[in-house]
């Protein structure tokens, strides 16, 4: 895959509209299609908004930004992608349609066409297994917003070839991306370590303990996280992050571990979703006053603590598990999701013996395999080792 090569884009919403503007960016024909014409007309004008800004900042010319803008096509006929080196799908969330997807893609493009999906819940193998030719099938899952999240996840199916992994990867990290190889498993690597970050926090809550406000406090004040969770929920919006734990949870054979919350399932069937629908956890409504939170200390500790084990005992097991390596764990939480520090790190410095003592304590209270050391943590302690 190379520059000359043309990049197709299955989808102009939020996700496929920035991934064709990286595209175009770095230098490639980009042909964006959606069989919805008003998508294509408002991703149209978005990236171009984006372009005039950059050109407004001094980032590019106004030359370099008709060059870009002027390698994008924009188009509702999907056979116009007869010629491409590769195919990013960002369509809606749904296996058939996907698959049905697949099916029509690899009819309209050549044997050597790289498929990709960007879903950010199905399986792989069974989006590849749509197709005769699975093995050029892979996913490449960007984050939102592409342009500006450098992390993009590259997961090979079970039926993905090597060169395809390499060919994808290479292409990726070409655009600057920062990627990280992740096995096909449920929520990938970022999706499936950061349940808890929103699952202990609304347990946390529910029990009593403290309210949004404070958590969020906690988290982001002692914790150095850029966005407490209610914030960053009421961001992504409750509808979408509820049905992302419900799949992560049935996913996982319903794994305790992920068991999803009936606060944030109110929320959402309430239309509470967040900052798009004017409320979530917090009211966003003209001239309402944000609640303060409780900052004491000792409170504030007791709540990051408690997150933090579950983050990193997440992590530790997605390592156990060979998910991915210990770097790229860490990477990926770091450029995917703004994390002040790779788990894998944190838990060093503030010691394994003290993770795994704070997760038996919970455990033994609870008396919840939810809370249970993941097994490379307790070997780790055993024998006195560290992740670096
Ligand atoms: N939004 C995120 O934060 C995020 C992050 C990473 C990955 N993803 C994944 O990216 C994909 C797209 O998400 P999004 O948020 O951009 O969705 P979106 O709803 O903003 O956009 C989806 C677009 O696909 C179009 N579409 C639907 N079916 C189509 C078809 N058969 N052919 C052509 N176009 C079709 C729709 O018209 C729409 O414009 C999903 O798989 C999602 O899981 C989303």
């Amino acid at each position: 895959m190379n520059n000359n090569q043309t990049v197709g884009v299955l989808g102009a919403g939020s996700m496929g509209s920035g991934i064709a503007q990286i595209a175009a960016t770095q230098g490639h024909q980009t042909i964006l299609v959606d069989l919805n014409e008003a998508a294509l007309a408002k991703s149209e004008a978005s990236i171009q908004k984006i372009l005039a800004r950059l050109v407004d900042k001094g980032k590019i010319d106004q030359a370099e930004a008709d060059t870009i803008f002027g390698r994008l096509k924009f188009t509702s006929d999907i056979t116009d992608f007869e010629g491409c080196g590769i195919v990013i799908e960002a369509i809606i969330e749904n296996l058939e349609v996907k698959q049905k997807v697949f099916a029509e893609l690899e009819r309209i493009t050549g044997d050597t066409c790289i498929l990709a999906s960007n879903t950010s819940s199905l399986s792989i193998a069974s989006i590849a297994s749509a197709c005769n030719k699975a093995e050029r099938v892979i996913g490449i899952h960007f984050f939102n917003p592409a342009p500006l999240m450098p992390l993009v996840e590259i997961i090979p199916a079970v039926q993905t070839s090597e060169e395809t992994k390499d060919t994808a990867r290479g292409l990726i990290d070409g655009w600057k991306k920062v990627t990280v190889l992740t096995k096909d498993t449920p929520g990938f690597i970022v999706n499936r370590v950061a349940r808890p970050f929103y699952g202990e926090a609304l347990k946390i809550y529910e029990e009593g303990v403290a309210d949004f406000a404070t958590i969020d406090w906690a988290m982001t004040e002692l914790g150095g996280f850029r966005m407490g969770p209610f914030t960053l929920m009421d961001y992504i919006g409750n509808d979408i992050n509820y049905t992302v734990t419900e799949t992560v949870f049935a996913a996982f054979y319903y794994d305790p571990r992920y068991r999803p919350s009936f606060t944030q399932k109110r929320h959402s069937e309430a239309g509470w979703y967040g900052r798009k629908s004017g409320r979530g956890y917090y009211d966003y409504a003209e001239g309402v006053t944000m609640p303060e939170p409780n900052k004491d200390e000792k409170l504030g500790t007791t709540i990051l603590n408690r997150v933090l084990v579950m983050l990193i005992n997440e992590a530790v097991d997605a390592l156990f598990l060979n998910i991915a390596s210990k770097e790229d764990i860490d990477l990926a939480m770091t450029k995917g999701v703004n994390y002040p520090k790779g788990l894998l790190k944190w838990a060093d410095e503030i010691g394994l013996d003290n993770v795994l003592s704070q997760l038996e304590t919970l455990q033994s209270e609870y008396g919840e395999d939810r809370y249970r050391p993941s097994v490379l943590l307790r070997r780790m302690v055993r024998d006195n080792k560290t992740f670096y």
